[in-house]
């Protein structure tokens, strides 16, 4: 089983989102048997909480099985269960590294993998409340990763 993890700062808005939708992606294309899928917070602050309501309007909006979803705190156990332990933004990665992460072919954002990507960093909507553009970017970021994990598995 190929282990993904995906990590933003709450883990109720941007990685849950991800979470979803790569889920879906990986099951629409045969593989749910070989990728197995989770998310968690930098913070603990929402452990156990459901996400946000804005991911998941965008989420049922765009047919997007949202149920299971529920926040945890990324732990040092995970950087080492993880195969692929894919951030948000910038500061994500930061907060890997103090668990012990080291950046590069396992730990990376989600965007740094997306040809000729315009932003680098998915932008927090917790506070813009612009959960459109990041489901975009997730969506991207999603096909970008799973086209990545099967020619590195041949899949
Ligand atoms: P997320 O968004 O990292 O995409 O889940 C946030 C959720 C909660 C907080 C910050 C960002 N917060 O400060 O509680």
């Amino acid at each position: 089983m190929i282990r993904v993890l995906f990590v933003c700062l709450g883990n109720i808005c941007r990685s849950p989102m991800a979470e979803a939708v790569f889920r879906k992606q990986v099951q629409d294309a045969g593989l749910a048997d070989a990728i197995a899928v989770d998310s968690a917070g930098i913070g603990g602050w929402h452990a156990g909480e459901r996400p946000h309501r804005g991911t998941l309007a965008v989420l049922a909006a765009h047919g997007v099985d949202a149920s299971g979803l529920c926040a945890r705190q990324v732990t040092p156990v995970d950087i080492r269960n993880f195969d692929y332990i894919v951030a948000m933004d910038e500061e994500n990665l930061d907060g890997l590294e103090r668990l012990g992460a080291r950046v590069g072919e396992r730990v990376f954002r989600l965007l740094d993998i997306v040809p000729d990507s315009p932003m680098q960093n998915v932008p927090d909507p917790y506070y813009s409340g612009n959960f459109d553009l990041v489901y975009d970017l997730v969506e991207r970021g999603c096909a970008a990763l799973l086209q990545k994990i099967r020619q590195e598995h041949g899949l």
